[in-house]
């Protein structure tokens, strides 16, 4: 949903270099116009393109020098990705630049208000009422003072309603750039030599490791020298920064070919950080730091309201089949953009659990903070620490699997399962849980790295799979019980990196509709481990076999029954039912993973796609 770089420099600097280098980090953000600002000694030299970084790179001047830079990488909304549309946007004489990441809702009134005004547009984004804006409160107060630049975006920004992060430079003011925050994320990092703007941590590894993150409504003036955070209403805020721990390996291909590829083989370590320190195997306990403030109140929930998006919203229906059936306790999933706007009623006994990687999903915050208005307990799944999310929840649970860069999630993805194992001993044991059930759940879960370990051993043999299937134009992934939130998961993975047309189905659903797609061209996915669901699951593979459907199935090693109706088959190692999840997903991201490198596509950047969604 755009990304968002920028720094001021106590000495002017040919900085544009480095401004691309942190821009490619935040492609994963959106990447269908880039563009540059830097404020100069002449004036602002600026450049923008439609098109990835690389487009845009052989028509800069990398010997530019200045001291305040911006620059922005796109996922458009408003007006489709073009030259013109692409960031920064002018006022009307260029000397105001903004990048902006969000959307202006009340944009078409204040543009009507702005052009009766004399105020001439030169795109057709939303953005763009904002240069113009601070253009017409700075009038021809354009001296050389700050306060009078500040104050301009400080009653802007009151006149426009919806989500932003925003960065500001004005010709006149060759140090300052001026940040302002609300909904979409933004920090600020700080060195010695140059502080920093950026929409994610992961561009900043290169330059400095404290980051200030800015809270929804505030204001940031930033300068070599000097960092003032305000609200709105100009009330000033102390903040201290925080050290962000991630190496810079992780932000790195390290050898694979995508970051998709090496994210799925980071998957056993993605379980491996989810659970160090967390698990009391002898006792069958889960220790979770993250929750230990709210211990008391979790004990007499007596309802979980899960909430999330997309991957997200799936891991979180695992979570449901998980907490329903060893912690007792009941759940409902809703996604962000239903729950957000649904009245449902709730009582003080109910507590909302949002699962997020990113912690900046605009539907999923959205609830959030809808929800809390109710008074109820909110928890947060994260990985991204510090992230929205992260700090709008009452408590929670990090992730700790490292930042994520392919936009398709796949080691968060198993990561956000182990934690929902964990949460299930934690609630499980406050409520009716076993020890001994405690300590096999617990002692299973820290065997599921090592296992992963040898599915990835087989990667060979999936490949091999995918490469005799990634023709065909449409697929049918069919799971059961635990394993029906992982055959929505395989659909959505495989449309989004090859754009073949899936659809993910309960296994016993498929009989009330889509077996009528079936036929020799249309081949389906079924997750089969032997569970309780098995015999089902075999049978609803039988009424496949019998419209002349081929079959991928995915089954637990030693399970020799299946020959006749398979046409490929895929083991994964044993484990107790209720972890199987950890395990059918892997082969499923790599399928995915294996037919998108087939079919020549961009696995990392789907097109259409943005990684973070901080818009509705
Ligand atoms: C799919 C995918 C998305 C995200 C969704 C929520 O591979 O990555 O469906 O899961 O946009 O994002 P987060 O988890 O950042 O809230």
């Amino acid at each position: 949903m755009c990304g968002i770089f920028g720094f001021v420099s106590k000495k002017p600097v040919t900085g544009i270099g480095n401004m691309l280098q942190a821009l490619k980090k935040l492609e994963y953000r959106g990447y269908d116009s880039t563009g540059i600002a830097v404020v100069t000694q002449k004036g602002i030299y600026s450049q923008k393109k439609a098109g990835r970084i690389s487009k845009l790179e052989p028509f800069l001047d990398k010997k530019v020098l200045g001291s305040v830079f911006i620059g922005h990488t796109r996922w458009a909304t408003h007006g489709k990705p073009s030259d013109k549309n692409a960031h920064p946007h002018f006022g009307c004489d260029n000397k105001i630049q903004i990048v902006h990441n969000g959307i202006i809702e009340n944009y078409k009134s204040l543009k009507h208000e702005l052009e009766g005004r004399g105020h001439r547009f030169k795109s057709d984004t939303d953005s763009e009422v904002f240069a113009h804006l601070v253009e017409e409160f700075l009038g021809r107060k354009n001296g050389s003072e700050i306060r009078y630049f500040e104050e301009a975006v400080r009653l802007s920004l009151k006149r426009i309603k919806g989500a932003y992060a925003f960065a500001v430079i004005h010709q006149n003011y060759p140090k300052v750039i001026i940040v302002a925050k609300n909904s979409s994320p933004l920090l600020i990092g700080l060195s010695d030599q140059a502080k920093y703007i950026a929409s994610d941590p992961i561009a900043l590894l290169r330059h400095t490791r404290k980051v200030i993150y800015l809270n929804d409504q505030e204001l940031a003036i930033v300068t070599p020298d000097q960092l003032k955070i305000s609200t709105l209403q100009n009330k000033e805020i102390l903040r201290k920064y925080q050290e962000v721990s991630w190496s810079e390996d992780a932000v790195r291909k390290t050898g694979f070919t995508h970051f998709m590829e090496k994210e799925i083989f980071e998957e056993p370590e993605a379980v491996e950080n989810a659970i160090r320190g967390r698990l009391i195997v002898s006792q069958g306990l889960a220790k979770l730091g993250g929750l230990e403030s709210v211990r008391q109140k979790l004990e007499s929930v007596k309802r979980l309201i899960i909430t999330a998006c997309g991957t997200a919203f799936f891991s979180g229906l695992v979570g449901e089949y998980m907490l329903e059936e060893f912690a007792g306790l009941p759940v409902e999933v809703e996604s962000g953009s239903e729950l957000r706007y649904k009245r449902s009623p709730f009582d003080d006994k109910s507590a909302l659990l949002a699962v997020s990687q990113s912690g900046e999903t605009a539907d999923t915050l959205g609830s959030i903070k809808e929800i809390k208005k109710t008074g109820l307990l909110t928890l947060g799944l994260v990985n991204t620490v510090g992230s929205s999310i992260a700090r709008e929840t009452n408590a929670g649970v990090y992730n700790h699997a490292g930042p994520e860069i392919s936009v398709a999630s796949t080691k968060v993805f198993i990561s956000q399962l182990a934690v929902f194992a964990l949460l299930t001993l934690f609630l499980g044991r406050q409520r009716s849980m076993s020890k001994n059930m405690g300590k096999l759940i617990a002692s299973e879960l820290t065997l599921i790295p090592r296992k992963l370990r040898t599915i990835l051993e087989s990667s060979v043999y999936i490949k091999r799979v995918a490469r005799k299937y990634f023709k065909y134009n449409n697929f049918l992934f069919l799971g059961r019980k635990f394993n029906y939130p992982i055959a929505l998961e395989g659909a959505l993975k495989l449309k989004e990196v090859s754009y073949i047309h899936a659809e993910g189905y309960g296994a016993g659903d498929m009989k009330h509709g889509p077996l009528a797609l079936i036929d020799e061209n249309f081949p389906s996915i079924v997750i089969a481990p032997k569970d309780s669901v098995y015999d089902k699951v075999v049978s609803n593979m039988e009424e496949l076999k019998a419209r002349k459907g081929k079959i991928i199935i995915i089954t637990t090693s030693g399970n020799k029954g299946l020959d006749k109706l398979a046409d490929e088959v895929l083991y994964i190692p044993k484990t107790i039912e209720m972890l199987t999840p950890l395990l059918t997903v892997m082969p499923l991201h790599l399928l995915a993973y294996y037919m998108g490198v087939f079919r020549g596509h961009d696995v990392d950047k789907p097109r259409n796609l943005a990684k973070s969604v901080t818009v509705e």
